[in-house]
This record gives C-alpha cells, structure tokens and sequence, in this order.
C-alpha cells in the first residue's frame, strides 16, 4: 500500500479527488464504490466543486455505495441513502438509475446481498473503491471478527461502531444490524483510496499499517490489496 500524509485534514480531499478525477476524465465509463461517514464527505465537496466548473461529469458512471442500515426507511435523514443524495448525488450530473445502495430494508436480505454482488460483477467491478477506517479497523462494516467476510452481508455492528455513530442519531434509534459489501468485494475493486483524518484513527491507522493482517483489523487486510493507497493527515498517521 502507498501512504500519502498531508499536513492538514484539508489537504487531503483535494488529492483524493484528483484519483476520482484522472478516472473520470480518463475511461470511457466508470464504476465507483463509494463511501459515507464524516471523512469522505470534503472529498465530495471538492469533486462537486469540480463538476461545478466543468472539468468532471458523472454522467458515464455508475456507483455503488459500500453499506447500508438495516431497519432504516430511506427517506431517514440517518440513511446512507439520504446521505449520499445530500453529499454528492443531488449535486452532480450522476443518473439516478446508475445509483447503487443496498436496500436494508429487503425482505430476503441474503438475496439483496448476493444481487449486489452479482450486480458489481455484471458492471465489470469498482474501478475504484472509497473507504473510511473505524476507530476499530472496520471498512464499510465489516467490523472486527474471527475471520475475514467475503461477499455482501448482513452484519451485527459493534458496540464500538454504534457509539461512534449513535451521534448522528438524535431523533431515532440507531440500528444495530447492517448490509455490508464484504472484505473479498472490497478487495475486487481495482484501486481502493482510503481516507483518515484525526488522532481518533490513529491507533486503528497502526494496526492497518504496521499491524499482521487479521481479521481483527479488517483494514490490515488492505496490506495485501495491489493498489490501494491511504490519505492520511499528520494526526492520523501520527503513531505511524
Ligand atoms: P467516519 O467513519 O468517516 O465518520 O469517521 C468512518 C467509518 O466508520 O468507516
């Protein structure tokens, strides 16, 4: 993996984004996995900005978000449905119809899983995948655990995962059941970016690092990913 550490977290986004650029403009059509949660969401901003003044255009792409809530109506403001219309969708040239993200609230959930990962396939697979890192190691929501996940799956969210995100969750419940892409269709993506900003991920940084690669560190599991690459701040990468 390629690390890239910049001085401020607002340094980050605009070198994330020129990977999403240089796609882009590069391929004819293009498959993005895409990602929520607080540190994608300056990327976004600045490939808005782009899109804004010309220079992208997501009309030949598709995307596929990496997770959803389980129990959750996509109208909810907590939604990673709503999320990502707020975030980038409603702000750029994207077709809806080429918007991707599981439906957590599908009757057959084990059919919704494999459709998405038969749906990736039929795509041609992510060109490239966004990801943030749980203060636990998690990517998407494949959290901690005995062994690494393979495909798309319904997952029980740590304690961990659901008090970092139980802030976001004033007016409701947070869920504690997920769909998650899994560890093997993460690792198909073509090229993975990841994101970390803050002391909070530093220690979860170290161990996708430096650490073995283990299931209890998903993102250590990246290690092995022939073209991935972090972007890191100082703070992130500080026990580095
Ligand atoms: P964050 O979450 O970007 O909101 O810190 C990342 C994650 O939990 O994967």
């Amino acid at each position: 993996m390629e690390i890239k550490i910049f001085d401020t977290p607002d340094a980050v986004a605009p070198a994330c984004a020129d990977e999403f650029t240089s796609l882009l403009s590069s391929k004819d059509y293009c498959i993005l996995g895409l990602a929520t949660g607080a540190s994608p969401v300056p990327t976004y901003r600045e490939l808005i900005k782009r899109f804004n003044a010309g220079v992208i255009s997501f009309k030949h792409a598709s995307s596929f978000n990496l997770d959803e809530y389980v129990g959750l109506p996509r109208s909810d403001k907590n939604s990673y449905y709503t999320f990502m219309h707020e975030n980038l969708f409603n702000s750029v040239d994207i077709n809806e119809k080429n918007v991707h993200i599981l439906n957590g609230n599908a009757e057959d959930t084990e059919k919704e899983c494999a459709d998405y990962d038969a749906a990736i396939d039929a795509a041609g697979g992510i060109d490239i995948q966004l990801l943030g890192i749980g203060t636990n190691g998690h990517i998407g929501f494949n959290e901690p655990s005995d062994a690494f996940s393979d495909g798309t799956f319904k997952v029980k969210l740590t304690d961990s995962t659901v008090q970092s995100n139980s802030i976001y969750f004033t007016e409701s419940a947070m869920p504690r059941y997920a769909l998650t892409m899994g560890i093997n269709s993460i690792m198909k993506a073509k090229k993975i970016v990841l994101i970390a900003t803050g002391t909070s991920k530093a220690e979860a940084i170290k161990n996708a690092v430096k650490g073995e690669v283990t299931p209890r560190c998903p993102a250590s599991v990246l290690q092995k990913h022939p073209n991935c690459i972090f972007f890191l701040d100082r703070a992130a990468a500080s026990l580095l």
